[in-house]
Order: structure tokens, then C-alpha cells, then sequence
């Protein structure tokens, strides 16, 4: 049990409610993670908040005009009426012609029709609820999305195997994937789950990389074991480096082999610059899979829906068509990529001008919204103090990583924010040692 579910557990200990609460219901928590730790950066984040997973440009949250413009003017069919368990039949017709525009080598009469889900967060829940069992593993980066760790452990009594994706090199660490790969391959199934661009690194794959990861899920298949691989591409598209493939890994895994299923988790939360209108989108992907098992896959998903939110907000849905349709949401999405990839480029020239910082040292990022630093000082106290004293937001996680969303912080404050940071961090770093 969590230490903080055990805090809330003694609270109610004694009371009507501690008496009647489910063992799903005592495992249940709310971490001091990125939301908690980006709530108290709301009140005191006064000279730079790179705390929130969103794209900020001066203070306010980056929104394409067709979202804008179209909030009022919605017809109550496209408002307020359900929506369609599995989501608008249009919405989820036109996401999967985006997919293949975005991932030419994709088949589509391979993968199915994607689901409509109400965020990445419930696709990721209900893959678990159909996948994962009480006492499953899965293997996921260290560190990885704290959600997860609800996700998969509190919810579904599963294991995450931690693994550092990105070690001390400069990119993936194969080593330590295939190491965990091959000894859950020898259980007869592996469950591994890809997010990248990463939550909290900002890495993904080079190409050659990629092809590691792929010929290390294909070996695993022809040895004779089960490979689920979950592709959560919430932050798909930002990619700041050339040597990154511009398709998502479940492009390759949807057609690798009849051992391995692909389920991609997706949708316009990130791509699209819609965070709180929630929606998201699930599709499958397997060699062997025909329609027919894809529809059986897609009527489970639906119970999963069924009984837990009934269906996904239809606004949404209809908002993401018209985003889509509109003429001005290509240039305005290459707008606002090209403000996140010159953040991008300061927080890189920043890091490779300051090398060998006494106490951080940056994981490889080249992609997505934030970088993260690995440090020799408690990662918490050096958040407080940046927080307290010098006004800037940052996300501890654990004892050792500090995230920091660029995608938050305006170009004109990157260079200073960082500065402060290494400042910072090396006069912890001199009163511990
Ligand atoms: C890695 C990762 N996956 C999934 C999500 C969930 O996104 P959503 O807001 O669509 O639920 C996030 C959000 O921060 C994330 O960082």
C-alpha cells in the first residue's frame, strides 16, 4: 500500500466510510506528483512556470482559431446530444485518414477504426482494464508519466517494471531494454509500453533506435512469446531533430508479427492544442488481425466505456472536425510548433554551453515538451527552493529527476530560467557536500 493511501486510509479509519471502502478504494491516492506539485506552482511560480504539460505562450494556453471561434456556435446535435459510445463515426473516419497521412507506412486495412476515449488518460485506463491483470508486469521507462503508476499498479494490481529507457549515454539504453524484454519474454508474455516522445525525458528514438527496439520485439515474437506493446504518442509530432523518425513506433509493431499486438493511444489533447476538452483516441494494430476481430476488440473497448463514462464529451468531437476542416489549423499547428522548437533550441544551446554541472545532468531530449535533469542533490528541496525564493515552477520526481515543461515557459525567459536553475542547483549542491 502507498504510504499517502495509508495516511488517507488512517484518516477514515473508524468512520462509515473507511468501514465501506473497496480494496481498490483503499489502494486509491493521490500522489504528490506533477498535478499537486503544479498547483502549488500556480500561486508562487511568479517569474516562470515550467510545471504544466501544456504549450503557454505569454501566460495563456496556445488555441487554434477554429477551436476559438467555434465554442458558441455549435448546433445542440453537435453539443449537447450523446455521442456515440465508440464516438462520432466522422471523427473517428477522419482521425484514422489523419493517421495515415502522418504515418504514410501505415496499412489501413491493417489497424482498426480508432475508439473515441475521453483523453489519452482513459485510453490508457481501459487498455489496462482489457490487458492488464492483478498481478501482471509491465515494463515502462524509469522514470516514466506518474500516472502510470495509478494506471497500472493502483488500479489494476499490476507491476511496473521500471527501466531506464535513457541511461547515462546519450540515447536509448538498449541494453537495459532488452535485458528487461528478455527476461519477461522467458514468463511467455511481455507487456511493455512506448511513450515517446517521453514524459518526463523528451526523448525518442533515433532511427537507428528504432530499429533496435523493432528487431528486439520481432526476436521476442519468434522465441515464442506474447508481446503487447502500448504506444502512448500523446506528445506525437514534436520532434526537434532530424534524425527522428516522423512515424510512431506503432507503425511498425501493428504489422511486425502475429505475436505482437499493437494499441495506440492517441489523440488531439497534445497534437492539437485542445488539453481540457479531452479526447482522445485507441486503435489497433496486429499482424493476424482481420476486421472481424478488430470489431470484437472495439465492442469490449465499448463496454469498458459503457460502464465507467457512458460516452465521450460530443463537443469535443465535433470541435476536433471542424479544427481539422478549417484552413487556417495547418499553418496555426506549424506556428506553434516552430514557438516550441526555438525553446527547444535555447534549452539546448543553454545545456551543451554549461556542460559538466557539478549536480545535474540533463537526460538526452530531443522532442516533446520537456527535459529533464537527473541530480546528485534531493531533487524536491532544489524544487522548493527554485519555487520559493526565485519564482520558478519545475516538477521533482522522486528524489533524483527535475522536470522542466519548456513547452510552458516563453523564449524570452528560457535562457534566465535555466540560468537560475544550474545556479541553484550547484549552491545545494556546495551545502551538501
Ligand atoms: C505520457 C503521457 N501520456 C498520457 C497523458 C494523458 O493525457 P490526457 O490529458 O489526454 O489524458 C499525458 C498527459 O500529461 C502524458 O504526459
Amino acid at each position: 500500500m502507498n504510504p499517502l493511501a495509508d495516511e488517507l486510509n488512517s484518516i477514515l479509519e473508524g468512520t462509515i466510510a473507511g468501514r465501506l471502502l473497496s480494496n481498490l478504494g483503499r489502494r486509491f491516492y493521490f500522489p504528490k506528483g506533477i498535478i499537486a506539485q503544479s498547483t502549488e506552482a500556480k500561486k508562487s511560480a511568479t517569474v516562470a512556470n515550467g510545471t504544466i504539460g501544456m504549450a503557454y505562450s505569454d501566460g495563456k494556453p496556445m488555441i487554434l482559431s477554429a477551436i476559438a471561434d467555434n465554442m458558441a456556435s455549435l448546433t445542440p446535435e453537435e453539443s449537447v446530444a450523446y455521442a456515440p459510445t465508440a464516438g462520432v463515426e466522422k471523427a473517428r473516419a477522419v482521425w484514422k485518414d489523419l493517421l495515415i497521412q502522418k504515418n504514410p507506412s501505415l496499412d489501413p486495412a491493417k489497424i482498426s477504426l480508432p475508439v473515441v476515449v475521453p483523453g489519452l488518460t482513459a485510453g490508457l485506463s481501459w487498455t489496462a482494464d482489457m490487458f492488464i491483470s492483478k498481478g501482471s508486469s509491465i515494463i515502462a521507462s524509469e522514470p516514466c508519466w506518474d500516472n502510470y503508476s495509478l494506471i497500472f499498479e493502483v488500479r489494476r494490481g499490476a507491476e511496473l517494471v521500471g527501466t531506464p529507457f535513457v541511461g547515462i549515454g546519450e540515447g536509448l539504453d538498449m541494453d537495459a531494454i532488452s535485458e528487461a524484454v528478455r527476461r519477461m519474454a522467458k514468463t511467455g508474455t511481455v507487456r511493455i509500453i512506448f511513450n515517446f516522445p517521453n514524459n518526463p525525458s523528451g526523448y525518442s528514438p533515433t532511427t537507428g533506435e528504432e530499429e533496435a527496439l523493432v528487431n528486439l520485439i520481432r526476436e521476442t515474437a519468434e522465441g515464442g512469446a506474447d508481446v503487447l506493446v502500448i504506444c502512448d504518442d500523446a506528445y506525437f509530432g514534436l520532434f526537434y531533430e532530424d534524425n527522428i523518425s516522423r512515424e510512431s513506433l506503432f507503425v511498425r509493431f501493428a504489422n511486425l508479427h502475429d505475436r505482437v499486438l499493437a494499441i495506440k493511444v492517441d489523440g488531439p489533447i497534445k497534437e492539437d492544442f485542445v488539453w481540457g476538452l479531452r479526447m482522445g483516441f485507441l486503435t489497433f494494430g496486429s499482424k493476424n488481425l482481420n476486421q472481424i476481430h478488430y470489431e470484437a476488440l472495439i465492442k469490449k473497448v465499448m463496454g469498458a466505456i459503457r460502464s465507467s463514462v457512458s460516452c465521450t464529451n460530443t463537443s469535443a468531437q465535433y470541435l476536433m472536425l471542424k479544427a481539422m476542416e478549417d484552413e487556417r489549423t495547418p499553418g496555426e499547428k506549424g506556428r506553434y510548433r516552430a514557438i516550441l522548437q526555438r525553446r527547444y533550441n535555447l534549452v539546448k544551446s543553454f545545456t551543451a554551453a554549461h556542460p559538466n554541472h557539478p549536480v545535474l545532468r540533463p537526460l538526452p531530449f530531443n522532442s516533446g515538451y520537456f527535459m529533464s535533469f537527473h541530480c546528485e542533490v534531493d531533487a524536491e528541496a532544489l524544487r522548493q527552493e527554485l519555487l520559493a525564493r526565485h519564482g520558478i515552477g519545475v516538477i521533482s520526481l522522486g528524489e533524483h529527476y527535475l522536470r522542466v515543461a519548456f513547452s510552458s515557459i516563453d523564449e524570452e525567459k528560457i535562457t534566465e530560467t535555466y540560468r537560475i536553475i544550474y545556479d541553484v542547483a550547484a549552491k545545494l549542491g556546495e551545502a551538501d557536500f
